[in-house]
């Protein structure tokens, strides 16, 4: 039988469901942090190899809390869901409610504090076509942007606006010539920004069962839409043409004025050439980069530039700037750096990198033989802390154990050793996107 690289080393799903207290802890958590750091990523309980896609795995959410500078418990939780898919790609607490959450049309799954599945979620009726893994919230308003898709309602993007209560107060329906897999939104003080790149939706692969029907298109194009965040209706929509190529991701994104007063909108996107055209089981066949696209609203061309050579993806930034300039990111490093695949492909993060966008310079919190990171979350030291002022929160894996860490770093001192490391009963497979709930 075939091997999957996602069915194997940490990429492999564990296959219980574990409850731990008052965790082993080396260092010492920062007191202030009073809240649960969760994630969630794929951990299918059945999986053909030939087939299988990282993408597609049953999801399953660990989490730590943390009280008063201990590690109060760890429990990982199958995401349970009885009609459609279980998201598997990102976790969020809104309006005191804990939300699994995937693109592509399954519903939110609505968690208890302590990990069980509730139920899915709809938004109190309010949400028609499941949602996206994400939403950005935008810091002055608390208001969710999400870009959400489903191959049954081809050639359009469906945008939605949640309000700090968890329900929609407003829809649109952006056009876009086919059904492109949409994995991110940006906002920016004065808009909303769609990725609408070569990645659709293929019948044929979807007739013949293949797992995730999306693949590379040579002939969709790739553009980048932009729609007014005043108003309704979608009149004022305009796309901008880019280069062919995938973002999964964006860092942030804001407005800016050009050098003849004109508005420009700079988006800090993670850029992959291609994805899905070859390698159909993740998308591992091009190496990600960090990029800036400078969108000039009077001209309308677009100035593409590569920022860093240092692969990175799981990009972060401080919350409080979603839709501001903000001067640092947060990711973590993939390919190891050595332009070689490491230990676990592509996607082994032996590393934790801030970029600093003022003097374009990227360092690095190595990890450590045979460790390996997760996406890392910023979380600030207080409400009114400077931007860097804050910890790094990461799921590690270590080889050595073959169990995994929640690490917590000082932002501000990244080579420093971690301020905690919080010993888990049992492995976090590799996985996707986490946050860190404040109580
Ligand atoms: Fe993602």
């Amino acid at each position: 039988m075939k091997s999957n690289p996602y069915l194997s080393g940490n990429f492999g799903p564990v296959t219980e469901e574990v409850t731990a207290f008052d965790l082993q802890v080396t260092g010492q958590i920062p007191a202030e942090l009073n809240g649960r750091y969760l994630r969630n990523g794929p951990n299918p309980i059945t999986a053909d190899p030939e087939t299988y896609n990282w993408f597609l795995g049953d999801g399953m959410v660990h989490g730590v809390r943390l009280q008063g500078g201990q590690a109060e418990w760890y429990r990982n939780r199958w995401v349970k869901s009885p009609d459609s898919f279980a998201p598997n790609t990102n976790v969020i607490g809104l309006n005191g409610r804990t939300l699994a959450l995937v693109e592509a049309g399954a519903p939110p799954v609505e968690l208890g504090f302590e990990l069980d599945t509730i139920g899915t979620s709809d938004f109190g009726g309010t949400l028609s076509h499941g949602y996206t893994a994400h939403p950005k919230v935008d810091p002055v308003s608390g208001e969710l942007h999400a870009a959400s898709y489903i191959w049954s309602l081809p050639n359009v993007i469906e945008y939605t606006v949640t309000g700090p209560d968890g329900t929609v107060i407003r829809r649109e329906e952006i056009p876009v010539p086919g059904s492109p897999m949409v994995h991110d939104i940006s906002i920016t003080e004065s808009s909303a920004v769609f990725y609408d790149l070569p990645v659709v939706f293929n019948l044929e692969d979807a007739m013949a069962g293949i797992g995730l029907p999306y693949a590379w298109s040579n002939d969709y194009g790739a553009r980048v839409g932009v729609l007014p965040r005043q108003g309704t209706g979608t009149d004022q929509l305009r796309w901008f043409e880019v280069n062919p190529c995938y973002v999964f991701h964006a860092v942030n994104a804001h407005d800016a004025v050009g050098a003849n007063g004109q508005q420009l909108i700079v988006l800090d996107v993670i850029r992959f050439d291609r994805v899905f055209d070859q390698s159909r089981l993740g998308p591992d066949e091009c190496i990600p980069y960090l990029w800036r696209w400078t969108l000039d609203l009077q001209s309308g061309r677009v100035t593409e530039e590569q920022l860093s050579d240092q692969p990175i993806e799981f990009p972060r930034v401080d919350e409080r700037l979603v839709g501001k300039k903000h001067r640092y990111g947060w990711a973590t490093s993939v390919y190891s750096g050595t332009g070689e695949p490491g230990a676990y492909g592509i996607f082994d993060g032996a590393s934790i990198a801030c970029y600093d966008f003022q003097t374009d310079s990227l360092t690095r919190h190595e990890m450590g033989p045979g460790r390996f990171a997760g996406e890392a979350v910023f979380v600030p030291a207080s409400e009114t802390a400077s931007e860097r002022d804050g910890y790094l929160m990461s799921m590690v894996y270590d080889t050595g154990t073959d169990r995994s860490d929640l690490v917590i770093l000082d932002a501000q001192d990244l080579l420093a050793e971690p301020l905690a490391t919080i010993h888990l009963p049992q492995r976090v497979p590799f996985g996707f996107h986490g946050n860190y709930v404040a109580e």
